[in-house]
């Protein structure tokens, strides 16, 4: 049995598991690690270095190539590739748009989950991803598995983006990429999204932030100390 606690939150792209991961883990006073950013930042590196993605050789030398590290700042996630600050450039849609296919690559994966596991080795954390619950951290005390209305994540990630200045994209265009990625994260071969069998199901479309964050504190209660 660990002595560190872990609550891994898996779901649907843009449905909130970071905010809600960033909200416990800052009531909790324990660490937040994106996974999300850690498989974006791999492909801003591929897109950068134009890796092929169909030489399995070259997807190996760029993995090497590659150092990532987080530093926390008011439990916003901020990601360093390379030593080069990128949370905001991961976020773009260049990225969205590719980061499918890279975090369906068994080494890409392969070399992410050893990493996601050390920082998880004794510490308290909060993980959010897609295989968290699943293939991460299966022995996870604490797992949420959240899903919302398709429409409202689109609508929701598309105020992010304009709010963060990006007025390139239409809502139309964000929804077709969230379709898209739910389809490729729940049907590739390695580590597809599913739920694990003991998480918490939190369908969060109408619920607010505050509801949420109860919700989880209730559940993660029994295994505070
Ligand atoms: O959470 P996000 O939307 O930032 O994640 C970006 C992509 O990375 C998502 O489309 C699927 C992939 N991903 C993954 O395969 N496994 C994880 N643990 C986290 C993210």
């Amino acid at each position: 049995m660990r002595k560190n606690l872990i609550i891994a939150i898996d779901g649907y792209s843009s449905c909130g598991k970071s905010t809600l991961a960033k909200a416990l883990a800052k009531k909790l006073g324990f660490i937040y690690i994106d996974s999300g950013a850690m498989y974006r930042a791999v492909t801003l590196f591929f897109l950068r270095n134009k890796v092929d993605m169909n030489n399995q050789n070259s997807i190996n030398d760029a993995l090497q190539q590659i150092e990532l590290n987080f530093h926390a700042r008011d439990y916003e996630s901020h990601i360093l590739l390379n030593g080069e600050e990128v949370s905001d450039e991961i976020r773009q849609m260049p990225v969205s748009e590719n980061v499918s296919e890279v975090s369906a690559n068994k080494q890409v994966r392969h070399d992410m989950v050893k990493q996601q596991q050390r920082m998880g080795k004794s510490k308290n954390i909060v993980m959010d991803g897609r295989d968290i619950g699943t293939a991460v951290f299966e022995d996870a005390q604490v797992k949420f598995f959240m899903t919302a209305d398709p429409k409202i994540r689109a609508e929701r990630r598309y105020k992010e983006l304009l709010s963060k200045g990006d007025t390139s994209i239409t809502l139309e265009e964000v929804f077709e990429n969230l379709a898209h990625r739910d389809y490729a994260d729940t049907t590739r071969t390695e580590s597809p999204l599913t739920r694990a069998e003991d998480a918490i199901v939190l369908d969060n479309t109408e619920l607010t932030q505050a509801q949420q964050l109860a919700f989880a504190l209730e559940k993660a209660q029994p295994f505070l100390k």
